[in-house]
This record gives structure tokens, sequence and C-alpha cells, in this order.
């Protein structure tokens, strides 16, 4: 193998490509990502237009590529340097903004809150949650989603999958929704969101100091959620704040904010494209579901369309469009040299819509899943929705469950009508975030 030092450094001679703040928001990134990766080769220079790590990113557009890091040489691909101009290093690290080997050890520690029995016990939580956030959306009759949907995806996840009380989620929700949604780059400069947002940060974070004291003193449900779990395995080291306390703030975020986007989507999508909706419901009515009789999770995950249907979404709207990552030390890849601190992006909307991998890939088709061939669409690192490998996301099974629990009783409940024609673009350089607000209207059916 070429050491890495022989290697042109990829900064200098990877083809270059530029895209501004506007093609961002407007979602042009992916395609232009798409386009050059077929042209030119998986490996280019596309720099950060905006934010707090504006500036050189290298792009890796290929499964392979995206294997290479996120599996099989992760150690070579930090996660923490990646995060860190995203999250800041306020809320602190846990799981996803942590690299081997304390990775794998925090991963160990929190995954039997995902899996089986924990799984379950959650549910009917969660889908309390949702029951109750469509009744209200119900008495609103015009919302906007994508705000309306995270206040859901945080309390299924407090509530449901963490095991807090409806007034702890609000407190923690009340606070955080100021730090995530707060930072409108076009609007506000960042300082004067920074002040705000540490004020934010600290707020939320004195809840869960809160939560987790109680816990400690054996109030809660104790019953292996992940609060409990956390509390469980992280005992207090003496220092300013309890070590459970960022464990579970970077679980709360991850756990809602990757959600609201795709489940929000999902939904205005199905308002513009209104035959979809005919198909699912048909879907739904052959299974026996009616808005009082909604379906178990098991019985959603019988149904091929709902699934397609879901596939497409995270496809074409991927709520993480590009997985940060810093090279780690200086690394060969696809022909170059990346050097040790520089930006990299696992990208996984430009690999999502390359045209050799998936026919016509900006059109939105779920039934390009349908045959064999294109069963293999959907298989780890050509779908990178949810991540893979070793990162592979931990709440993924949830979030289906979620995503097929949302649409499948909205739209059994609801007509839903955009408010006006206007697209909303699928704009974010790491996050997807919607172009405009997803004003729809809501009439029981
Ligand atoms: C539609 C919903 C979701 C999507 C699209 C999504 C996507 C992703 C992606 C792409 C990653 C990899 C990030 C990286 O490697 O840097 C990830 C990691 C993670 N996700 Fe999700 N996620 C979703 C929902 C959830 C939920 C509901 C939870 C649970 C509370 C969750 C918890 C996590 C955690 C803990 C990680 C870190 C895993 C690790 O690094 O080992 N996610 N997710």
């Amino acid at each position: 193998m070429t050491a890495a030092i022989d290697l042109p450094d990829a900064l200098a001679a990877a083809p270059r490509l530029s895209v501004d703040a506007e093609d961002v928001v407007a979602g042009r990134l992916p395609i232009v990502q798409a386009e050059a990766a077929v042209r030119l080769g998986p490996v280019m220079r596309i720099d950060i237009p905006f934010g707090p790590d504006a500036g050189p990113c290298i792009h890796l557009v290929a499964p392979e590529l995206a294997e290479d890091a996120l599996l099989t040489r992760r150690e070579s691909f930090s996660s923490e340097g990646g995060w860190a101009p995203l999250l800041g290093s306020g809320f602190g690290y846990a799981v996803l903004n942590v690299d081997e080997p304390l990775h794998a050890e925090h991963r160990r520690m929190i995954v039997p809150a995902f899996a089986g029995p924990a799984l379950q016990r959650c549910l009917p939580g969660v889908l309390a949650v949702v029951d109750a956030e469509l009744d209200r959306w119900a008495d609103a009759g015009t919302l906007d989603l994508f705000p309306a949907m995270r206040r859901l995806t945080f309390r299924a996840v407090a509530c449901g999958a963490g095991g807090m009380s409806a007034d702890e989620a609000d407190r923690a929700f009340a606070a955080v929704s100021v730090v995530l949604d707060g930072y409108d780059f076009m609007r506000e400069g960042r300082e004067a969101f920074l002040a705000r947002a540490n004020v934010a940060r600290s707020a939320f974070l004195d809840v869960l100091a809160d939560i987790v004291a109680r816990r400690r003193a054996g109030e809660g449900r104790g019953d292996g959620t992940m609060a409990d779990l956390v509390v469980a395995a992280l005992p207090p080291d003496g220092g300013p704040r309890d070590p459970a306390v960022p464990f579970l703030a970077i679980l709360l975020i991850a756990g809602h904010d990757t959600g609201m986007v795709m489940y929000s989507r999902a939904l205005h999508h199905l308002g513009t494209h209104s035959a979809l909706g005919v198909r699912l419901l048909r879907e739904l009515a052959d299974a026996g579901a009616t808005a009082d009789r909604p379906l178990s999770p098991e019985a959603l995950d019988r149904l091929p369309f709902l699934d397609r249907y879901m596939l497409e979404i995270g496809r074409v709207f991927p709520p993480i469009v590009n997985i940060p990552r810093t090279a780690g030390d200086d690394v060969d890849i696809g022909g170059f040299r990346v050097g040790r601190g520089t930006r990299i992006a696992v990208a996984v909307g430009g690999v999502h819509r390359r045209a050799d991998l998936h026919r016509d890939p900006h059109r939105f088709d779920p039934d390009r899943y349908a045959d064999p061939a294109g069963a293999r669409l959907a298989r780890p690192f050509r779908n990178l929705t949810f991540s893979g490998g070793a990162r592979h996301c931990l709440g993924a099974r949830l979030a289906q469950i979620e995503f097929k629990s949302i649409v499948s009783r909205a739209l059994l409940r609801f007509r839903i009508e955009p408010i006006d024609a206007v697209p909303v673009a699928h704009g974010g350089f790491w996050v997807g975030r919607p172009s405009r607000p997803m004003v729809v209207s809501l009439r029981t059916r």
C-alpha cells in the first residue's frame, strides 16, 4: 500500500467545487456532490460556506469510503473532532461525540436501553406521546410541522424512552429548543446567538442534573429506561457535574433532532403528493387499521409500501446530510492524503443521489426498492440514513417505529394539505433543515 505521506494532499489536489450559503439552504449540496463523484471521483473538496467551522472540507461520496471512515478505519476519523463545532463542548461527551476506545465502552453501556425488552417497555409511553400530540394538532387545525414535530419527538424520547415525567420533559424542552433551533445565520449575529444559547444550555443541563439527582435518590420509574441505565452505569465522581448529565443530554439531542426532520418531511410530502397518501391509506385499510384502531408496531412492520416510503424519505431527505468527522491522523483515502485535523464530510445525501447507484436519483420513488435489485439500495453504506458499521444509529429501531406510527396515525386521522404550493427544500450542510416553514392544514377525516 502507498504510504499516506506519498500521496497528493487532498486539500490541494482533489477536485474542488464550490457551494454558497444559498445552495446549502436550497438543498443543492448533495446533488453537487453526487454529480462530481460520478464525473471526477468520490473524493472532493467543497468548503463549508458558513457557520462555526466555515472553511476547507474533504467530502467522501461513495459507499466504500463511508465504510472505511465509519467502520474499517474508524480510529483514523474522529467523531469528537467532527461534532465539536456543531455541539460545542457545553453539552459534554457521550457515545456520539467520543472516539475509540471510549466510544465502544459507552455503546456497551447504553445498548440495552435500545434493544429487546427495554425497547418493548418504552413503546407504550412513546405511542401515548404520539397520540397526545396528534390530539393537540387536531385542536390547532393549522400548524408548522417542523416545530410541532420537535416537541413530539423530544417528548417521545424524554418520556417514552427516557422515563421522564411530562413536567421534567417540558422544562428540558423549553431550554434545549433555544440552543438547537435558535440560530438563523441569515438574520442573527453569531455572538448574540451564542450568548443566548449559553444561558439556555445551562438551564437544560440544570434540569437534567435535577432529574439525575432524583433518580439517584430513588425517585423515577426504575425499569431500565435510558435514564436509569445511564445513572446506574455512571456513579457520581465528585466533579461539579454528575457524569450522567452529559450522557443524557447527548442522548436526548441525538434522539429527537434527527427524527423531527424525517417525520415532519414525511407528513409534508404526503400533503404535496396525495397519490402516495392514497396508497398508504389503502395499505393501512387492507390491514384493518382505522383512526380509532391504529396498528401495532409489529403490524406496521408487515406493510411493504410504508416501509419503502420510509426508506425513500430517508434517502431523499436524510436528517444528517453529511456525517461530520476530522482526520485523526494523516490518512490515505481514495488516492489522496488527508492531513490530521482536516474536516471531513461523509456524504450521506451525496451517496443517496449518485446516478450510478440509484436509477433516476432525484425522483422520489418508493417503488425503487420493490424488486430484488432495488432492495440492494437499502443495504448498509449505500443507504446511510442511519449511518453504518460501529457507528450505526443506536436508536434506529425506535426511530423506525416512531416513523411508521406517526405517519400511519396522522394519515388515518387527518387530511393534510400545505397552505401554499411553494416547495420546501431540504437544506443544511451537516444537519438537514427545511428551507422554509412547513405549514399545513389538518382536517379531521
Ligand atoms: C430518524 C431518526 C434518526 C436518524 C435519521 C438518525 C441518524 C443517525 C446517524 C446518521 C448517526 C451517526 C452519527 C455519527 O456517526 O456521527 C446516529 C447516531 C446515533 N443515534 Fe441516531 N438517528 C435517529 C434517531 C435516533 C434516536 C431516536 C435515538 C435514540 C435516543 C438515536 C440515538 C443515536 C445515538 C446514541 C447515536 C450515536 C451512535 C454511536 O456513535 O455509536 N438516534 N444517528
